[in-house]
């Protein structure tokens, strides 16, 4: 053991509802300054760890600890306010009688000079100075959220837990204010734990994702390794729509009309699923029924007729029927592209790209 320690740290936590394991065996470490997205589905149990994290719930079994102070453990329980942890929660509800300043104040402690200037420091961070001394409902959705950012920042907390904190927001606020809420997480060096269903929102919040299911971590790691070397299917599913190529394993190996793709580790006769992001699939023209030669980088070609393009705006989404059996595959590609239907084009499936797991039993 090191004596070194992680700004927070969870150990095995669970917690049952019902006699059903809502948070079964979860464990993460935070450093300061350090942002941890706990993303996964409705229901998974985010906002029972985040709760069990500030000490509004109790778990049944773990310990946490804040700078290696142990908060909740089989002896001790410290309170929420006891904790050092800043909150901030979907419906984070400003205190409607209170004026912005005094809102940001209000979990300050010491003289009234000092008071006022870390209320102002923190309102100039988040660009609302002019709002001083209005009062809440005299604020718009964002600038709302942005004082909360700041009452919550302003005792300094250690560690902030946040729950999906941007989801009251419109699309267009809500980039401006989460970039703004990073740059300010970034510069207070607090650790975070922000809760989101959105993937698109941990990429961009996050340095470390814990991707939870059934109560469970299932992957955690860094954005790149979570969208590039997911665990299973569900989860590579989880971050974008995903194209499954089915084959039956010989010899470590796995043909298909894509060539034949490695499957080590799966025992002989064992059904494999092969999995590819449509933006990961390459096209190329059918040259009288000729389609580009095989490389080891990007295996065999196999050839399908468009269904339907469609535009994205910054991509386009080309379905295709594969003549070899005639399932469906989908490939993003960049800028407009937008073949009619019927056209015949080859596709590729770069091997560093793919992801071999069993296949799934239906049950
Ligand atoms: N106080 C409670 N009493 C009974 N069941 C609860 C309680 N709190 C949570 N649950 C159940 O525990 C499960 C996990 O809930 P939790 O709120 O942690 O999910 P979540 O991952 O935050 O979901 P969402 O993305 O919808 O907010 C759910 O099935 C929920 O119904
Ligand atoms: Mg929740």
């Amino acid at each position: 053991m090191t004596a070194v320690h992680q700004r927070l740290e969870a150990e095995g936590l669970y917690r049952r509802f019902a006699g059903r394991a809502v948070v079964n065996d979860v464990s993460l470490s935070i450093d300061a300054g350090e942002i941890l997205c706990l993303l996964g589905p409705s229901g998974c149990g985010k906002s029972t760890t985040l709760r069990m994290l500030a000490g509004v719930e109790t778990p049944e079994r773990g310990v946490i600890r804040v700078d290696g102070v142990e908060v909740e453990g089989p002896l001790v329980s410290v309170p929420p306010e006891g904790r050092s942890v800043g909150l901030m929660f979907q419906d984070f509800a400003l205190f409607p009688h209170l004026s912005v300043a005094d809102n940001v104040a209000f979990g300050l402690r010491g003289g009234k000079a000092g008071k006022r200037a870390r209320v102002r420091e923190l309102l100039d961070r988040v660009h609302l100075a002019q709002h001083i001394d209005s009062y809440p409902h005299e604020l718009s959705g964002g600038e709302q959220q942005r004082v909360a950012l700041a009452r919550a920042l302003a005792p300094r907390p250690l560690v902030m837990l946040m729950d999906e904190p941007f989801s009251g927001l419109d699309n267009r606020l809500r980039d401006g204010i989460r970039d703004e809420t990073l740059a300010l997480l970034k510069e207070e060096g607090t650790a975070v734990v922000m809760v989101t269903h959105e993937p698109e929102e941990a990429m961009r919040m996050a340095d470390r994702i814990a991707l939870m299911r059934d109560g469970r971590i299932v992957q955690q790691g860094a954005p790149y390794n979570l969208y590039n070397a997911p665990v299973d299917k569900a989860a590579a599913a989880f971050f974008s729509d995903v194209n499954v190529i089915r084959g039956t394993v010989t010899g470590g190996l796995t043909r298909t009309a894509f060539g034949e793709f490695l499957a080590p580790g799966h025992a002989d006769g064992s059904k494999v699923e092969i999995i590819i992001r449509p933006q990961h699939l390459k096209l190329d023209f059918d040259r009288n029924g000729q389609g580009p030669a095989p490389t080891p980088v990007n295996g065999v070609p196999a050839r399908g007729s468009v269904v339907r393009a469609r535009y994205l705006g910054r991509e386009s989404l080309v379905e295709f029927e594969m003549e070899f059996d005639g399932t469906h595959l989908s490939a993003v590609v960049p800028g407009v592209f937008l073949p009619n239907a019927g056209t015949p084009l080859w596709l590729m499936m770069r091997r560093d790209r793919c992801h071999v797991f069993p296949a799934q039993v239906v049950t």
